[in-house]
């Protein structure tokens, strides 16, 4: 076995790279190259994590367990909270080999309270299966959308974190991205676009957990609404 170089970090779901889910098999591959390597697989579950996709975590649906999970964003509830979750070996050989991280807010009490109220609720109020549900009830009106736009292109993701992806447009996917978000503001939706260049014409959309169907339903007939007015393609 070659000494490893580095470990591999990833992410279930490409969020921000414009909601990119690679296919079912393509992580159990590269855990197992991880193996073979004598590399640590660490999961980056930021976005995809505490119930948004469905379930716990992302990972479930590959199968594979990382030696290494991180979390942040939802699990504070809007505080900066962020964790490192780890087996007791991985934690004992960093602390033999003197890893040391310091923030002002490392262990801080409050923040934690607020992490472990976060896991109650998921916990309590089962919203992994109100992701699942609710993210089928997303999913299809996107679909609907998709088959009513011509500049709708693609439809993907998982539960409630979906992305819709334009098709090239006049002046650029870019452009009409801009345009469909600035409208949706006006009728009231804000809606996310992937600020990458050259990726701009993919809407990220990630509603609460805790969201309902009246707002989902609100929120797809704005975004319907405001393709129609600004790609002036709406099919019939
Ligand atoms: C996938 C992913 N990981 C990590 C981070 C960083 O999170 P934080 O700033 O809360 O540490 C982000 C922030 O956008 C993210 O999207």
């Amino acid at each position: 076995m070659r000494a490893p170089q580095h470990d591999e970090s990833l992410e279930p779901i490409l969020s921000s790279g414009g909601v990119i889910e690679p296919p079912l098999g393509y992580f159990a591959a590269l855990a197992e190259k991880c193996r073979e390597r004598g590399m640590l697989l660490i999961v980056d579950e930021a976005q995809t994590g505490l119930c948004r996709t469905g379930t716990w975590y992302a990972f479930e649906r590959d199968g594979i367990v990382p030696d290494i999970l991180t979390l942040s964003k939802t699990l504070g509830a809007g505080l900066p909270l962020a964790a490192i979750v780890t087996s007791e070996e991985i934690e004992r050989r960093a602390h033999e080999r003197g890893y040391l991280f310091y923030t002002t807010h490392v262990s801080d009490p409050l923040v934690a309270a607020v992490g472990n109220t976060v896991l109650d609720v998921l916990r309590a109020q089962e919203l992994d299966a109100r992701a699942r549900e609710l993210g089928e009830y997303l999913r299809a009106g996107l679909v609907a959308i998709k088959e009513r736009h011509p500049a709708v292109g693609d439809v993907r993701g998982r539960g409630l974190m979906q992305g819709v992806e334009l098709a090239a447009a006049e002046g650029g996917a870019d452009a009409l991205g801009a345009r469909i978000t600035r409208r949706c503001l006006e009728l009231g939706l804000h809606l996310n676009v992937v600020q990458l260049p050259g990726m701009g014409g993919t809407f990220r959309i990630a509603p609460p957990l805790t969201a309902t169907r009246e707002e989902l339903a609100l929120g797809l007939e704005m975004l319907d609404q405001a393709i129609a007015d600004t790609s002036g393609r709406a099919g019939g």
